[in-house]
Order: structure tokens, then C-alpha cells, then sequence
């Protein structure tokens, strides 16, 4: 097959002096391409489609969207203090990566008729105002998760001027939005804002209703959409993080997919954050189940799903209470998986995957009728899936919650894997989460549906 190469070597822009230590002869790229056409191996090609995914392809890459990614490739940050990435314009919001090697400043300037949001990809940054951690040395250290269960603006205060990495540097993904699109709902997939796309290669991106990735499996109709996605890389080329955007419509009860990730291979496994841009409803948000809590007295049991919603909308039928993390826009979400209290971080399933409990974002109606708004609105949202490695929970943030249900999520027992025989590689506990007993699909069809949502959103 024949290869072809778009690639864009974007000069790091000058930088106002804020920081001594910044050397001022240092000039470095960001490399932004678009993913080579082809395979990661020749033997790729003489085999089947379903076959390909994961090997063929650059790790991060989702299974729906396997190729025409963007790329990013980060510098090395001991040769390259400060390093930008080109902007995008996505949905209207304008987004760019930066990052900054330990100490340095990256200068900001917000006016009064903008929002900027800062996610953290790597490392941390001292003294915004997302809480955080505060230090000996009395500063607030921001990380890439916040605590969990709960969730926290993403918003810089318009008054800071720079934004300044920790000891082990940072890299964070920086969205700026004019106050008056802030306001805007979002009720067609094909008008602006949902449709203002720019930057690099951004031709590569386009709204895609998920029913046409997997046509089998789901009704054509279904109003839940997919716009991939920028593949970040750090500076040996190994993934570091993943965004792909996502909308979902407040009719027809659809919503984000409820999933847990279950067996997905280790080397592909990630800490997933979701930051809502636009949303739908007040209670737009993360549902998530909270494990080994199953409803007896205190909680009605949720009720039988009709039979065409059995995947989107509602608690499904799942006996364990679960609650509901609101996501107005600019927020994020803190960890929902599975961690570790010794130490912060996930744990993995018996295949390596980081275990989280059955969750989905979900927007709803507005009224006990069901209504919707007029015209219906869709939620608009980002999801970060970072690597494994940079989602470490500070344990003082584990400490004291005012959640009582964060006991479910540190020290979660990890099942064994069932031998061969009894099940191919299906983790425990994962698949009685679902009460099946309940349910009318045939568990073929629910198998295949918790195969696809496997490395969902
Ligand atoms: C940018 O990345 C592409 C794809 O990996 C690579 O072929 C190219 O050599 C890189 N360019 C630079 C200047 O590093
Ligand atoms: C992930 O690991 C599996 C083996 O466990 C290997 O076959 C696969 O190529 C690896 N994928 C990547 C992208 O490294
Ligand atoms: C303030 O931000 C808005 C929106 O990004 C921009 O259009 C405008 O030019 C900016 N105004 C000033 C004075 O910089
Ligand atoms: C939690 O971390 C500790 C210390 O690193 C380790 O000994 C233990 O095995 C870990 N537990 C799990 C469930 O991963």
C-alpha cells in the first residue's frame, strides 16, 4: 500500500521574557502530522479488518477510528523549555497543547469577553486556581486528576498571568471561548458552533454517528456522535494522551454509553476525564455505579429498561445504587476507577486494564414528563484518555472525603481471571455488574456491545 505523509513542523513562537531561566536561544518543534496511511506491520494487510485493531495501529488510537488521526509529537523538554502546539478550532472553543519543562512559565492573557480552561496532561502546575495540593513551600499544585467522585472547574481566573509548571513539568491542553458562544446551546450537528472546526489537518475531522462505525449494532437513528481525534505523543513517540469529542442528543433517550472497560489490553488501558463543553440539561454529567452496594431497602430498585433503550439512558438494570457527577460546561470529573490507597494509583483487572465501575455520561430530560428543551439540545463533550503512568492519585486526596462512597473506589478487590476454559478473558466481576437475569437481549448481543464500549469514551 502506498504511504503518504502530511507533516507539519510548527516553529515555537516566540515567548515574552516572564522567566530568567528561560533560555531565550532555544527554538523548538511540536511535530503535528497526520497519521501515515497503512499498517504497523506488512502482515496487517493480508488479514481481516477485526483482525488489525490494536496491533496495526498507533497505541491510543480508538478501535471506531483507527486511522486519519492527527498526531502530535511533543519536543524533549530538557532541550526545549517551552513548546506550543498550533490551535484548533474545535466546536468553537479554541484548543492548543503546551508544554513546559520543570519551572518554566507559560504567560496567559484572558480578557474580560473570555473563558480559558486548563486541562493537565503531565506533571503538575503550581499556584492556578483548580485546587489542588497545597506544598511545604505553601503553593497549590494542581495535578492531572482532581479528587474523586467529585467533580471541579477546569476555568483559569481571568487576573493570572502565567500559568507555572511543577518540579516535573507539565503539559496541558489550553481552550479559550468567547463568552457569548459560552451561551450558545447546541441543537444541530450540522451548524455552528458544532461544525467550526479549524487548524492542522483538522479536514480529517468529522462528525460521525457512531451507528456508522458499528452499522450491526445499533439503529441508524440514534443520536450519538463522534469527532476523532488528536493523538498526543511525548518526544520518544509513546502515547501520552488521547482526545476525541462526542455529542449526544437529549431525544430519543441516548446517551454516552454505559461501560467499564473491562479487558482492555494493558498497554492500551487509560485513566478517562471527561470535560463537558456544551450541555444539554442541569443534570448533565457521569453516572457511575457505586461497586458492592447493591440496593436492598434504602434504594427501589431501578426499574426493567424498555427494550430499545437497553444501552442508552436510564440506570439500566443494575441493582448497585449509582449517582450522578454534574458536569456543567468546563468541568471535569476526578478518577471514577479503581486506586490503590497505598500509593494513588489505578488498579488493573487480570489483563492490565485499569478497573472502573459501569459508568456513562448522560444528559436526560428536563421535566418528570420527559421533556425536552425547544428545540432539543445535544451535550457536547471532550474525553482525556491519558496513559496509565500520569494518573497517580496524591493520597492526601484520598484521605478525607465528604463522599462516604469513596471507600467503594480505593482498595477495590481485583478479581482473578477465569481459566481459559470457563471464559476467554472476561475479568470476574465485571460481567454480574449487569444483572442479566433481568434483561431481554441475548447475551451474544450484549457481549458484542461490551466489546465496543470496551475503550469507550
Ligand atoms: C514528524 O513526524 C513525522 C511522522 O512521525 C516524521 O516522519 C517526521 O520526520 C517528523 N518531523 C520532524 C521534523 O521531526
Ligand atoms: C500490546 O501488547 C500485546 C501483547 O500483550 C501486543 O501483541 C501488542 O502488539 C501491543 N500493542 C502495542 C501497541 O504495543
Ligand atoms: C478579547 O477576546 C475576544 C474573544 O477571544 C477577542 O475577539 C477580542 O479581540 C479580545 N479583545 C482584546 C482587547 O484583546
Ligand atoms: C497497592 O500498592 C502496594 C504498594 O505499592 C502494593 O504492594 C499492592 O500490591 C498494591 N495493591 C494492588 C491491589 O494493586
Amino acid at each position: 500500500m502506498m504511504r503518504w505523509l502530511i507533516t507539519l513542523v510548527v516553529p515555537i513562537a516566540a515567548v515574552p521574557q516572564l522567566n530568567a531561566t528561560m533560555n531565550a536561544g532555544i527554538s523548538c518543534n511540536m511535530n503535528v502530522s497526520l497519521q501515515a496511511e497503512g499498517y504497523l506491520h506488512d502482515w496487517c494487510k493480508d488479514v481481516s479488518s477485526k483482525t488489525r485493531f490494536p496491533a496495526c495501529y498507533p497505541a491510543g488510537v480508538p478501535e471506531w477510528h483507527p486511522e486519519n488521526n492527527i498526531i502530535v509529537q511533543l519536543p524533549d523538554p530538557s532541550s526545549c523549555p517551552v513548546a506550543v502546539s498550533p490551535e484548533w478550532i474545535i466546536a468553537g472553543w479554541s484548543w492548543k497543547y503546551i508544554q513546559l519543562a520543570p519551572g518554566e512559565l507559560y504567560p496567559l492573557s484572558v480578557n474580560q469577553s473570555e473563558h480559558a480552561f486548563m486541562k493537565l496532561i503531565r506533571g503538575s502546575v503550581l499556584d492556578v486556581n483548580q485546587i489542588g495540593v497545597q506544598t511545604p513551600s505553601g503553593h497549590w499544585e494542581t495535578f492531572v486528576v482532581t479528587p474523586p467522585n467529585t467533580e471541579r472547574s477546569l476555568e483559569l481566573d481571568h487576573r493570572l498571568s502565567a500559568i507555572k509548571a511543577g518540579e516535573k513539568g507539565a503539559v496541558f491542553a489550553l481552550m479559550v471561548v468567547p463568552v457569548e458562544l459560552f451561551n450558545v446551546p447546541i441543537t444541530a450537528m450540522d451548524q455552528a458552533p458544532t461544525t467550526t472546526i479549524r487548524g492542522p489537518h483538522s479536514d480529517a475531522m468529522k462528525w460521525t454517528k457512531f451507528p456508522t462505525y458499528f452499522p450491526d449494532a445499533f439503529p441508524e437513528s440514534l443520536e450519538f456522535w463522534n469527532l476523532a481525534g488528536i493523538l498526543l505523543q511525548d518526544h520518544s513517540g509513546a502515547r501520552l494522551n488521547y482526545n476525541q469529542w462526542w455529542t449526544q442528543s437529549q431525544i430519543d433517550s441516548t446517551d454516552g454509553g454505559y461501560h467499564n472497560h473491562a479487558g482492555t489490553p494493558g498497554n492500551l488501558t487509560f485513566g478517562e476525564l471527561h470535560m463537558v463543553m456544551y450541555s444539554a440539561a442541569p443534570n448533565t454529567g457521569m453516572i457511575v455505579q457505586l461497586p458492592h452496594t447493591i440496593s436492598t431497602e434504602t434504594v427501589k430498585k431501578p426499574e426493567e429498561i424498555p427494550e430499545n433503550n437497553k444501552y442508552f439512558w436510564n440506570q439500566r438494570d443494575n441493582e448497585y445504587v449509582q449517582m450522578t457527577l454534574p458536569l456543567p460546561p468546563g468541568y471535569v470529573h476526578g478518577p471514577l476507577w479503581s486506586i490503590n490507597a497505598s500509593n494513588g494509583e489505578p488498579t488493573r483487572d487480570c489483563v492490565g486494564a485499569v478497573r472502573y465501575p459501569w459508568h456513562g455520561l448522560v444528559t436526560g430530560p428536563i421535566n418528570a414528563a420527559g421533556g425536552t428543551s425547544q428545540p432539543p439540545r445535544y451535550t457536547l463533550w471532550v474525553v482525556f484518555e491519558h496513559v496509565p503512568e500520569v494518573i497517580k492519585v496524591p493520597t492526601s486526596m484520598l484521605q478525607y472525603v465528604t463522599n462516604a462512597y469513596l471507600q467503594n473506589f480505593v482498595d477495590w478487590p481485583t478479581p482473578a481471571c477465569k481459566s481459559k476454559s470457563e471464559s476467554e478473558s472476561e475479568p470476574e466481576s465485571d460481567r454480574q455488574m449487569l444483572d442479566l437475569s433481568h434483561s431481554h437481549v441475548t447475551s451474544a448481543f450484549l457481549l458484542f456491545v461490551s466489546a465496543v464500549w470496551m475503550t469507550l469514551i
